[in-house]
């Protein structure tokens, strides 16, 4: 780090103090700065990787080494030689990142990106839930916390959510969670008949079927498409469902050129990008908020990149007993997901 001048050390040590409060360096940033370049330069000097979920801002994307969906990124996160992983992403993802590299540095811009789905399934709870089903085995999707992974068999994310239910034997029974909106598509998707906890997203929810009607009526030839976190009476209407990584290589595939695209509409960038001749319209929620954009993902900045990259804070930290115990279940996924020849490869 740059030695640095005392007011600096003075405004830091305050910053730092109200870490825990703020979730982030509240720093002052020079709005002359060029944001990227310094970005790519702390890059450099400190063998830092950024990772970043395809729902983070675009040009938090474009400064970022990888983007992906939350089975491409744990991957990254696993292989990475890099010193310091930097997780554009929602608080979850970076514990992951965590579990997967203890000895790597790993920096959140913002410790208060979390995920409403994630929340909505606090341990303590779910702990006497899972004892009322003693035969069954936990499968979670990766959208829970660092401690609910200990109490979980298998992890699964959207991509390999079905392979890894039809890895387990027919005659096991399972308890799913915490997505229901997910655990209803895979009981369908699957024929399993699974014990779902009550959790959403808040994102995934708030499509509206009225408005999405009309929108098809005014573009007859554009494709829906879903991502499984919708609700059942969304994903029935879509020509495809599928992960933010399957949303948008189904774009880049297939033969249409207009698609109404139902999950945060951070993806419309990638999509973008893969195919700029096609037109992407974000499905609309039912207000006329902006409330199909996830306020987590969002409270990550350029500045605040810039800043947690600079200080090396927020960090994520995790006791050892919740590494030991919660990484169990991120790397049954992983061999599951190997083996079925799904998302990254080694490099
Ligand atoms: P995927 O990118 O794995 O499809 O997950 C979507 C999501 O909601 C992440 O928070
Ligand atoms: Fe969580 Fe939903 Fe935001 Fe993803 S989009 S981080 S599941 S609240």
């Amino acid at each position: 780090m740059q030695p640095l001048d005392c007011a600096m050390t003075t405004e830091l040590a305050r910053a730092i103090q109200n870490l825990e409060r703020n979730g982030f360096l509240d720093l002052e940033v020079d709005p002359e700065l060029d944001l990227v370049a310094e970005i790519n330069r702390l890059k450099r000097e400190k063998n830092a990787v950024i990772l970043a979920h395809y729902y983070q801002d675009s040009e938090i994307q474009d400064v970022a080494d990888f983007i992906g969906d939350s089975l491409g990124l744990s991957q990254k996160a696993a292989q990475t030689n890099a010193d310091i992983i930097v997780f554009a992403g929602v608080h979850f993802m970076a514990e992951t990142a965590k579990m997967l590299s203890p000895q790597k540095k790993v920096l959140l811009p913002d410790l208060k990106a979390g995920c409403s789905l994630a929340d909505s399934c606090p341990p303590h709870l779910f702990r006497p839930f899972k004892e009322k089903y003693p035969d069954h085995i936990v499968v979670s999707y990766i959208n829970c916390s660092a401690e609910m992974k200990t109490l979980t068999d298998i992890c699964c994310t959207s991509t390999n959510a079905v392979a890894i239910i039809e890895s387990i034997p027919k005659d096991q029974p399972i308890i799913f969670a915490p997505d229901k909106n997910l655990g209803a598509y895979l009981i369908k998707k699957t024929g399993r008949d699974m014990v779902l906890w009550n959790g959403t997203c808040m994102v995934h929810e708030i499509f509206s079927h009225e408005r999405i009607v009309k929108l098809k009526a005014r573009h007859p030839n554009a494709k829906f498409i879903a991502h499984p976190e919708c609700e059942p009476h969304i994903l029935e209407m879509a020509d495809f469902i599928g992960s933010t990584t399957g949303l948008l290589k189904f774009t880049i595939s297939d033969s249409a050129t207009e698609y109404i695209v139902a999950t945060e509409p951070g993806i419309l960038h990638q999509m973008q990008k893969a195919s700029p001749h096609k037109t992407f319209i974000p499905a609309p929620p039912q207000n006329n908020c902006a409330c199909n954009e996830c306020p987590h993902m969002k409270r990550n900045t350029m500045e605040k990149l810039y800043l947690c990259m600079t200080y090396e804070q927020p960090e994520i930290t995790l006791p050892d007993w919740v590494i030991e115990q919660g990484v169990r279940s991120i790397n049954r996924m992983l061999a599951i997901s190997e083996k079925a020849g799904l998302g990254l490869k080694k490099d």
